[in-house]
């Protein structure tokens, strides 16, 4: 399972299916999300982390890792939050287009940032939230404490990551090792390691004290969200990055989901 940051034109076939309980996104352009798309919906996510996060308009949120940008912009028209969307691989100059022509500029601000470096006025957000990046930087056990800074005291940090539904009690499955038929392999060591359950999530923040952890848990059923996201690109003639559906398929739920964490400042 690779990130994707090229950006390929869809052919768009089809579209983006409807998915139950997830009515904000489906208010989304199909085509507009597969051009934008960097792995499992954007939109999707971004919908299971506000659930749990009570935004109201007009708060100072943070995107971080936003990547072509979808989450802000469902946040800037969800719930008028006014969004800092920083993310290192995508310019700014694209997301800017981006926010431009989705009408969100006076509430999207592109940036680009190193998670590591940012450039933000301490306690400046009223939430942060990160969706399919945190996994990148926010396993090492001091991350919490340096992006903490930048957000208020109360102020709610919430993350959605690729993860693990339970442990791999013998090691990673073979099925999710091989090489599939679209070409792909679904476990590539140099990134899935950073695969963890809500457990272990939860435990990486209660152990610093400085957050009360809300949240931690999976999405439901996100298995067949990310089923039905690679389903939907192969339907849509989006060939661009090879489909990683035929281990997702045999997983079925036993070790691959979504999680999804939220913790509190105190
Ligand atoms: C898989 S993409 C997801 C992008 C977007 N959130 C989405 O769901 O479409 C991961 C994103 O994390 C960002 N990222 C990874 N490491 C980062 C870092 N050290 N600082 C800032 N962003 C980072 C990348 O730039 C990339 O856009």
């Amino acid at each position: 399972m690779r990130a994707r940051s090229g950006k390929v034109k869809p052919a768009c076939r089809g579209g983006v299916p409807r998915i139950e309980g997830y009515p904000l996104s489906a208010g989304y352009d199909s085509a507009w999300v597969f051009e934008n798309e960097m792995g499992p919906s954007a939109l999707w996510l971004a919908e299971a982390l506000s659930k749990r996060m009570g935004f109201v308009p007009g708060m100072r949120v943070l995107d971080l890792g936003c990547g072509r940008g979808m989450s802000s912009v469902f946040l800037a028209r969800e719930f008028e939050s006014r969004v800092t969307a920083a993310d290192l691989w995508i310019s700014p100059d694209e997301n800017f287009r981006t926010f431009a022509e989705a009408g969100v500029l006076d509430r999207v601000f592109p940036l680009r940032a190193e998670a590591h470096d940012l450039p933000f006025a301490s306690g400046y957000f009223d939430a942060i939230v990160s969706i399919d990046s945190y996994q990148y930087y926010g396993t090492d056990d001091m991350y919490l404490k340096y992006v903490l800074r930048f957000l208020r005291k109360g102020g709610a940090i919430g993350i959605v990551v690729p993860g693990l539904t339970a442990e791999f009690k013998s090691g990673v499955p073979e099925y999710l090792t091989r090489r599939q038929k679209s070409g792909a392999v679904f476990w590539d060591p140099a990134e899935c390691f950073s695969f963890h359950t809500p457990a272990w999530w939860r435990n990486h923040w209660e152990k610093t004290g400085l957050v009360d952890v809300e949240h931690a848990g999976l999405i439901e059923d996100g298995w067949r969200l990310w089923l039905s996201w690679e389903e939907a690109r192969d339907g849509g003639g989006f060939s661009g990055f090879p489909s990683d559906a035929e281990a997702i398929r045999e997983d079925a739920g036993k070790h691959l989901g979504f999680a999804v964490v939220v913790g509190r400042k105190r």
